[in-house]
């Protein structure tokens, strides 16, 4: 289905999702893709423009809100200010079954929920978190077909966004309803969905159970949207001379892929002299000796630019001569919640960043800013704006003594290497339907 709000602009793009009874399924995506939209096509409180809505099967486009047997829950859960916990949760039943008393369902829900003790309190009476509850026991004690969660954790505190998403993946679980939950923040989508639906600009990128969209991102948008710390993105080009060994140049270094080299190597003979974009998380490279090296790893070396402390692990920033690719929906800092009172200057920046998201709804997914030097020799890295100068952040332990200009030798695990064509496919590993070109 599409949808366009003004005519020519289609902010959700030919999305095509089967979702099975049951199923949590997340949609994720940064600010503006379109998320919501879906969700409210899925409600039946915006019709697409086209394509159809499709419910247990049958057409149902045109089938009233009321009638789709569906719970909605919002970022800005509106409870009735006048009403107790309890006439809150009571009301959906209420209106449902006329007559029928609402009391006992209303109780078993707060059980649920662990709100019994807050039944008798008015909304102004809560902390953020219990009205959040009281707003998803409104949704749940109806028994619906579906629940549809937009943002519902995004307004509370860390803590408590850990302890309720808990509790929202125990509760759908145990109650097998259908579940669409939106989401900006991928570490909820990952924990939370039996799968993942991620959007950039409107058009669906992939759809996966969460290791799937982890392991095999089908482009560098996925790849650099989920995980963290974010994916290294560095921009190479690969080196397939006749007579010799095939490697990746990086800038001022290369990734020597080892003979005999791996089906998904092979095929990246067909890029030589192309520029690619190589993916490599922080899992994929490790500080140790070239002596050191296991099959499958290779060496290579970073200047020390800058480290950052987490207790359990340390986050290298480290300088290796290449250059970072950007993703330009990415670059920008993601606004988390819309701040409702702003001074001007915040607001005029919040705007141009939001513009520029527009403009960018049918943008590249990468920028390349000078397509064909990246072979070329460079003696400077040019940092990208706003960027710490590191092009590679690894992970390590607390333990190393590591310090801002040190020079530290690297292994880079192969078997954990992305490579994304210079429009930002993945080439490797190879995508899973490309045809088999060894035999
Ligand atoms: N009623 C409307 N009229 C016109 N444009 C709209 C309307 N609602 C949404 N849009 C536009 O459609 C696009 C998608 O909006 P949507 O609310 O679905 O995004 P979202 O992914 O939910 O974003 P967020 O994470 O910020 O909530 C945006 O560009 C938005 O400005
Ligand atoms: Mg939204």
């Amino acid at each position: 289905m599409s949808k366009s709000y003004t005519q020519g602009v289609r902010v959700v793009e030919r999305l095509s999702l089967d979702i099975a009874p049951g199923e949590f399924l997340v949609l994720l995506g940064p600010s503006g893709c379109g998320k919501s939209t879906v969700l409210r096509m899925i409600a039946g409180l915006e019709e697409p423009t086209e394509g159809e809505v499709r419910l247990d099967g049958t057409y149902a486009n045109h089938v009233h809100p009321s009638e789709r047997d569906m719970a909605m829950v919002f970022q800005n859960y509106a409870l009735y200010p006048t009403m107790s916990s309890r006439a809150n949760i009571g009301f959906p039943l209420r209106i449902e079954a006329p007559g029928r008393d609402p009391g006992p369902r209303v109780e078993a829900t707060a059980r649920m929920l662990g709100i019994e003790d807050l039944l008798d309190r008015f909304p102004h009476q809560l902390s953020g978190g219990e009205r959040q509850r009281v707003a998803m026991g409104r949704a749940i004690a109806r028994h619906p077909s579906a629940f549809l969660m937009d943002e519902p954790l995004a307004n509370l505190d860390a803590k408590l966004r850990n302890h309720l998403r808990a509790e929202i993946a125990r509760l759908t679980r145990d109650l097998d309803v259908t579940t669409v939950y939106v989401t900006h923040d991928q570490a909820e989508a990952m924990s939370l969905g039996d799968r993942v639906a991620v959007l950039r600009g409107g058009v669906l990128q992939q759809v996966g159970t969460p290791r799937v969209v982890y392991a095999l991102p089908e482009n560098v948008f996925v790849a650099a949207f989920i995980g963290t710390p974010r994916i290294n993105l560095l921009r190479g080009v690969v080196l397939a001379p006749l007579d010799g060994a095939m490697s990746i140049g990086l800038g001022r270094q290369a990734l020597v892929l080892p003979e005999p080299l791996s089906p998904d190597h092979r095929l990246l003979r067909v890029q030589q002299g192309r520029e690619v974009i190589v993916g490599l998380r922080s899992e994929a490279v490790r500080l140790a000796r070239p002596a050191q090296a296991r099959p499958g790893e290779v060496a290579i070396s970073g200047l020390v630019e800058h480290v950052e402390f987490q207790g359990h692990e340390v986050l290298v920033h480290l300088n290796t001569g290449s250059r970072p690719a950007l993703v330009p929906d990415l670059e920008a800092p993601r606004p988390v919640s819309r701040p409702t009172r702003r001074r001007r200057r915040e607001g005029r920046v919040l705007d141009r960043l939001r513009d520029r998201a527009g403009t960018l709804r049918a943008g590249p997914v990468v920028v390349l800013e000078h397509p064909g030097d990246a072979g070329s020799e460079r003696t400077e890295p040019a940092p990208a704006e706003g960027r710490l100068p590191g092009d590679l952040i690894v992970r390590t332990t607390p333990d190393h003594a590591l310090r801002h200009g040190m020079h530290v030798p690297l292994l880079v695990d192969l078997a954990h290497l992305f490579v994304f064509d210079h429009a930002g496919v993945r080439i490797c590993p190879a995508p899973a339907r490309s045809p088999d070109l060894e035999d």
